[in-house]
């Protein structure tokens, strides 16, 4: 039975869940965080779903096994291919990530907007059901983030071939004239300010980051898992491929924060 004072758990596909490790930090600093980036076998994107749905329920497993007591699922892949059956397998709140298509749709004036995910998660059941339960009425620009991820993965934000593939990527959704991007892989946050760079200053930037941190706040509140106590918190960072880039990510965190690497 876990505790208040376990960790909570959060898995992705390599290092860009990070950056929703960071707005649940931000939002919940004293809870204890257990985060593993599966880089080794990443990108998930384009595995078929059973392999997503294995490697999900071997990084569960691992979470569960140093007793989290929540698991984030901070890859859109992993949720929109995989959610459903970690649910039914695993007696434990899971929180997962899906592109923020519906603020996007709801706040839209000029009828467009565009996401930039993974084939997984763009050829999901669940992406499509969300998709078209939200976007009457609305043109959605859909492009897959090809090849962005092992760049990301190779921590080199500066690499001049990011660039050369947002070029190609945002080209049919400035043609389309979307008013909103929204940013349907949790690595991509780290290219935001390229993207800033790159896109007219109308267009806005949307991830779901804060909402994840937000839905983690309310769900732990809900079982009564919130940790009352206001102490320093550990914040371990498992990898099962090279530390560098989780340390280049992390660095403003280097002083409280601990990278390993293991075998999961
Ligand atoms: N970070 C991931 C996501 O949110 C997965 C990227 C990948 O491994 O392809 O979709």
């Amino acid at each position: 039975m876990a505790n208040r004072e376990a960790p909570i758990g959060i898995f992705d596909s390599g290092v860009g869940g990070t950056s929703i490790w960071q707005e649940i930090h931000q939002l919940l600093p004293h809870e204890d965080t257990l985060y593993l980036a599966d880089s080794k076998y990443a990108p998930y994107g384009n595995r078929p779903k059973e392999e997503i749905v294995s490697l999900s329920k071997k990084n569960t497993e691992y979470l569960l096994e140093n007793g989290c007591k929540i698991i984030v699922v901070a890859c859109n892949t992993a949720t929109t291919n995989a959610i459903a059956q970690l649910r039914s397998e695993y007696d434990v709140p899971f929180i997962g990530i899906e592109p923020a298509i519906k603020p996007a749709a709801l706040k839209t004036k000029t009828r467009s907007i565009g996401i930039l995910a993974t084939k997984g998660t763009l050829g999901s059941e669940l992406f499509h059901k969300t998709a078209e339960s939200v976007t009457y009425g609305i043109q959605l620009t859909e492009v897959v983030g090809e090849g962005l991820v092992p760049l990301i993965e190779n921590g080199n934000l500066g690499d001049p071939q990011l660039r050369k593939l947002l070029q190609r990527y945002l080209q049919p959704m400035l043609e389309a004239q979307i008013d909103h991007l929204v940013l349907g892989c949790s690595h991509y946050p780290y290219l935001v300010p390229l993207l800033r760079e790159m896109l007219p200053e109308g267009i806005k930037i949307i991830d779901s980051g804060e909402a994840v941190a937000r839905q983690t706040q309310a769900i732990l509140q809900q079982h009564n898992l919130l940790n009352l106590k206001k102490t320093i918190p550990k914040l371990r960072f498992y990898t099962n491929a090279s530390v560098a880039t989780l340390q280049l990510l992390l660095q403003e965190y280097s002083e409280s924060i601990l990278i390993e690497k293991k075998d999961f």
